[in-house]
């Protein structure tokens, strides 16, 4: 493995092999690629951290169909933006950028900073993300470093350390900056480096005979290129198991609003309870039908999660107002026609989109 100081022999090769490729192999139409304008880089780069292209596209149109610009984002109320943001998951991503919006406004004029040091001050944007933008709208010679890239980059220079330690992760990043072209291309590298992870540097199934990079590669020469990137910290998961209360009065359906924090933080979603005696006992007294709902299986970061709703529907929802205002100050009936103006989880969405079936009623 070569140092990481030192351009490793062949970087300048590299390069200009991601480039050239890119031009002519690497995606050019997509929507965030007809543009140089920083609103709209940094919307793309944010929605596409965790979530797929074909899955982004729809968000990104509706998102800037609401919100053209960085100033309009900045004034929405946070529930408009939590509402467009439904269902993309990782939901600290859409109130960190909203908190960003505003910061751009109040500290910068509305106008985003040209540098990715300055860029990645604000919320949400992290030292690749900032990368991604400066190197995009401002042909900043800066290296990325996000999942995909890491598995492009550890495979060709045969990176086997563990990027579980921040040591080796920093070495990495050096390598990385030691890799870039030097001159020009900063734009079709970086997304020649996107390109060649989402296409042809696949996780389990890596398409060696279309990379540029193959005679190049260590992982491949050593025939092993699904042993990179070593990560060897395990997530611990755990599981957690509620159930949910779904109370409706005539079109009307109880939500509550989600703290600040913790997982689907500020979206609107049913009482939750520790167990179904606890919900039993929360509405032994009022009348209405009673059914239940198989069981959702919902899997988090770090847990995965059963849901198991029972939907109410009262005789006489209106008497209750005092007794639900009482339990869940943040809670209010909506009618069904408005939903949609509500951030909902997906899983809570689909139940209430009538996209689960009831399992049993009395
Ligand atoms: N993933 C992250 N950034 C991307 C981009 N600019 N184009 C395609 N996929 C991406």
């Amino acid at each position: 493995m070569s140092s990481p100081d030192a351009a490793p022999q062949g970087a300048a090769d590299l390069a200009a092999r991601v480039v050239a490729w890119q031009r002519v192999h690497g995606r050019h139409s997509l929507p965030w690629q007809q543009t140089r304008d920083p609103y709209r880089v940094w919307l793309s780069e944010i929605m596409l951290q965790q979530t797929q292209v074909s899955t982004v596209l729809g968000y990104y149109e509706r998102f800037l169909n609401r919100f053209p610009d960085v100033a309009a984002l900045a004034a929405a109320p946070q529930d408009e933006v939590l509402a467009l943001w439904a269902g993309l998951g990782y939901y600290s991503r859409a109130r960190n950028l909203h908190r960003c919006a505003q910061a751009v406004v109040a500290e910068h004029g509305g106008a985003f900073p040209r540098t990715a040091a300055e860029l990645m001050t604000l919320p949400g944007i992290g030292r690749s993300t900032s990368a991604a933008i400066a190197a995009f709208c401002f042909g900043e010679r800066v290296a990325i470093l996000d999942g995909n890239v890491k598995r492009v980059l550890t495979r060709v220079l045969g990176f086997g350390e563990d990027l579980a330690q921040a040591a080796h992760e920093k070495t990495l990043w050096r390598m990385a900056e030691a890799v870039l072209p030097n001159d020009e291309g900063i734009e079709a590298y970086t997304q020649g480096l996107m390109d060649l992870g989402a296409t042809v540097c696949l996780q389990r199934t890596p398409h060696c005979e279309a990379c540029p990079l193959t005679s190049l590669c260590v992982a491949r020469a050593q025939g092993r290129p699904q042993d990179y990137p070593v990560k060897r910290r395990k997530l611990v998961r755990s599981q957690r198991a509620h159930a949910l209360l779904w109370l409706e009065h005539g079109a009307q359906v109880w939500l509550v609003q989600r703290p600040q924090t913790g997982v689907w933080a500020g979206l609107w979603a049913l009482p939750e309870f520790e167990s179904m005696d606890a919900l039993d006992q929360a509405c032994a007294a009022w009348p209405g039908e009673r059914q239940t709902y198989a069981t959702i299986h919902h899997v988090l970061t770090h847990f995965d999660w059963a849901l198991s709703p029972v939907r109410l529907k009262l005789v006489d929802g209106a008497a209750l107002n005092e007794a639900l205002a009482a339990q869940w100050p943040s809670g209010r009936w909506v009618s069904r026609a408005r939903l949609d103006d509500y951030g909902l989880p997906a899983p809570v969405k689909k139940l209430l989109y009538g996209q689960v079936l009831p399992s049993n009623s009395r």
